[in-house]
Parts: C-alpha cells; sequence; structure tokens
C-alpha cells in the first residue's frame, strides 16, 4: 500500500530541509515539497536540488509573484495596511496565500496533510493554519503537520537530520551572525542574533536591501508614481507593472537608505518582539497614496478610512485574511478609491522619503477657495453665521454648566 503524503511548504532553507526527513520519519508520509516563490530571491533556484537530497517524492515550484502583488500586496496597500503604524505587513500579507497554494497542492497530488515550518512562538503559525483550517472547510479536512512546533530536538538531533537531509549543520560559535529572515517582494523581516536586544543598534550585517545613511548618495532623487483608482501604475510616467514597479522601488529607495524600520512589536501570541524589516517600495507607495489621498478624500473619509485601517493591519497581522468581514473592508476600500488617480512626485535622500508634489484630476483641492490672493472666491462675511452656530452648544454648555455654580 502505498504511504499518505504530506505537502509541505518549502524555502529551501536548514529547517525546512530537515523538515522533510523528519516528516517521512515521524509520520510515516511521503513529503512533497511546495516552494512558493513570493520574490524571495535567487535562493529559490536551488530548492529542487536540496528537497530531492532529502527525500522528497516531488517538488512543486509555483512562482505566484503576481497573484501576490495584485490580490494581497495591492488591496493591502489601498487599505493602508500598515501594522502599528510602521510594519507593512509583508510576512503577513505573504503567508495566507502560501496556505492557499498548500491547499491546492494536495488537492493536486492527493495528499492528507499539510505542513509549515513555523515554531510555537510567532504569528506565522497562527496565519497558516487559520487559512488552512478556513479553506479546506468545503471538503475533506487535511492534517496539519508543523515539524518545528512538534520537535523539540536537542542541536545533536538536528545535526542527525541534517546528515540525513544531505546537509552540514552550520556550526554555532563562529563570529558569523545568523539571522532568522523572512523575505518577499513587499520585504525582509530580520529577527535574532544582536537584534534581541532592544537597546543594540542593529548592526549594519542585519540589512541587505538597503544602505546606511552614511552610505547613500549625497544628492537626492525626485521620482514620479502614478496612480489608477489606488492602483500604482507608473514611474516617471512609463507604464509599469506592480511587480516590476515594486523590485524597481525597492532597488531606487533602498539606494538611498530609505526603507529601514525598527519597531518593538506586539505579537499576537502575547510576546512584545523586536523586529527588524527593510520594506522600501512599502514605505514610499504608502507614502505616495497617502499623500495622493490627501487630495481625493473628504475630511471624513480620511478620518473613516483612518479607523478602518487599523482594523484591517490588525486583521492582516492576526491570520484572519480568509474572512468575509476582510472581504467586506476591501470592497469600501475599493470603492473609498474611485477617485484615488494621479500623481505624486517623491525625493528619496538619506533615509527621507519626502512627497514633493501631488495632483489629481479629481483633486479637491480648490485654489481658488485655498488662495489668500485676489483671486480668492470664498465668501468671507458668511464665516460668522457659521461660527455662531457652529460654538452655539459650547456656548450653551458653558452658560449652563461651567459657569452655572461660580454665579
Ligand atoms: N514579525 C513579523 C510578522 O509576524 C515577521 C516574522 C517573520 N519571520 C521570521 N522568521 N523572520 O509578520
Amino acid at each position: 500500500m502505498s504511504k499518505e503524503k504530506c505537502v509541505l511548504a518549502y524555502s529551501g532553507g536548514m529547517d525546512s530541509t530537515i523538515s522533510t526527513v523528519w516528516i517521512q520519519e515521524n509520520y510515516n508520509m511521503d513529503v512533497v515539497t511546495l516552494t512558493v516563490d513570493l520574490g524571495s530571491g535567487p535562493e529559490i533556484e536551488r530548492v529542487r536540488e536540496r528537497s530531492k537530497k532529502a527525500g522528497a517524492i516531488e517538488s512543486l515550484v509555483w512562482d505566484v509573484k503576481d497573484e501576490f502583488v495584485n490580490n494581497y500586496i495591492f488591496p493591502g496597500l489601498k487599505a493602508g495596511a500598515v501594522y502599528e503604524d510602521s510594519y507593512a505587513l509583508s510576512t503577513a500579507l505573504g503567508r495566507p496565500l502560501m496556505a492557499k497554494k498548500l491547499v491546492e497542492a494536495a488537492r493536486k497530488v492527493g495528499a492528507s496533510a499539510v505542513a509549515h515550518g513555523c515554531t510555537g512562538k510567532g504569528n506565522d503559525q497562527v496565519r497558516f493554519d487559520a487559512s488552512v483550517m478556513t479553506l479546506m472547510a468545503d471538503s475533506s479536512p487535511l492534517k496539519i503537520i508543523a515539524p518545528a512546533r512538534e520537535w523539540g530536538m536537542t542541536r545533536d538531533e538536528e545535526k542527525m537530520y541534517a546528515n540525513k537531509a544531505g546537509l552540514e549543520l552550520r556550526e554555532v560559535g563562529n563570529d558569523q551572525r545568523v539571522y532568522s529572515i523572512d523575505r518577499n517582494i513587499w520585504g525582509q523581516a530580520i529577527e535574532g542574533e544582536d537584534l534581541e536586544d532592544t537597546w543594540s543598534e542593529p548592526p549594519e550585517d542585519a540589512f541587505s536591501w538597503t544602505k546606511s545613511i552614511e552610505n547613500t548618495p549625497d544628492k537626492p532623487i525626485e521620482i514620479i508614481i502614478g496612480f489608477e483608482k489606488g492602483i500604482p501604475v507608473s514611474l516617471d510616467n512609463k507604464k509599469v507593472s506592480g511587480k516590476d514597479l515594486i523590485e524597481k522601488l525597492n532597488s531606487l529607495a533602498g539606494e538611498h537608505g530609505v526603507g529601514r524600520i525598527d519597531h518593538t512589536e506586539n505579537r499576537l501570541v502575547g510576546i512584545k518582539s523586536r523586529e527588524v524589516y527593510e520594506t522600501p517600495a512599502a514605505i514610499v507607495l504608502h507614502k505616495s497614496i497617502k499623500a495622493l489621498e490627501t487630495l481625493t478624500l473628504s475630511r471624513d473619509q480620511q478620518r473613516m478610512k483612518n479607523t478602518i485601517s487599523q482594523v484591517y493591519s490588525d486583521m492582516v497581522y492576526d491570520g484572519r485574511w480568509f474572512t468575509e468581514l476582510r472581504n467586506n473592508i476591501d470592497a469600501m476600500m475599493n470603492d473609498m478609491h474611485k477617485y484615488t488617480t494621479g500623481e505624486v512626485r517623491v525625493k528619496l535622500h538619506k533615509a527621507n522619503c519626502i512627497v514633493t508634489g501631488r495632483r489629481s484630476e479629481y483633486s479637491l483641492y480648490d485654489f481658488d477657495l485655498a488662495t489668500y490672493s485676489t483671486d480668492d472666491i470664498f465668501e468671507h462675511s458668511s464665516a460668522t453665521g457659521f461660527i455662531d452656530i457652529f460654538s452655539l452648544p459650547g456656548k450653551t454648555q458653558a452658560k449652563n454648566q461651567t459657569f452655572h455654580d461660580s454665579k
């Protein structure tokens, strides 16, 4: 009888390679690895070879960058999804898509289980498990295996598994720092090593996408980003795909030191953790769309959007992507962005991303109303009647309450 199958989310790194062996031995299952390419760079090339070496019966590599950009990153951008005003949710937006692909792959190869490499301490396990559970609700349940949450291995056991996987375990104690990095096109999250001390400045070797301020060019550059209905569609007046735009902005802004975030973050599992991110494109795009919204949204719309952005950011962070509420908010955001069409000019200089201009054919900024010059058409005399009525409740309350007893 053939063995049951498990589809493992596979990055090609040490832990997921060890997991490939561990699942075969501890669950007596055949392992199919699935590498979901969200734009994590060149390492992706070696994954097939590594997964086969570790005994996987099949190694799937799916490029989902466009789906990630269009169906996850851009809805997040439109919704102002920035967790705790700092983190553009790069990892958090990627997990539900990975979970979706895991379930798809499991159905395709006839697997009875899926697996991921998350530990029991982080947010990612929640995002994976919750997404998988939701997505499989309409058909036969899949078992969820999380080796790193289950194995509790000693260093020697890890070594043994690494050996079996045909890998050398890195020796601890050498002077190279080994960070835990999660990377996709929207940003990279860097944890561990010296970063665990909230007082110590992140060492330069933690960063690979952004230059330190000292090493950035003295001359600023200016770029123009064009939006249509809340989607960034052009760079310097040239049409560009979402994926290409993000890649280009990562390198342009990173070169000028834009994109470093150092944040003490509240994890869903109750821990505060020191998180360092590099998200150059996300910072430029969030800043730009906000600038355009200042022209195209009314004050009430801006206030409402801010409130909902916070709800949305928490939802994404907490792994509640596949929910009706998230769909509801996306629908509202799409409607709010009907007129977010126009251009934003941004200056990148010495780790600063400065908006220097914004314009839109739907702008609510009316020069003739705003100007202090003789072109002014604002009806100054109407202001006094407005203020009388506007201040009426305050006046009444002061008379009948604040000053009541002092009489
Ligand atoms: N703290 C971030 C989040 O919860 C990033 C986690 C990324 N994982 C890592 N191994 N660096 O979304």
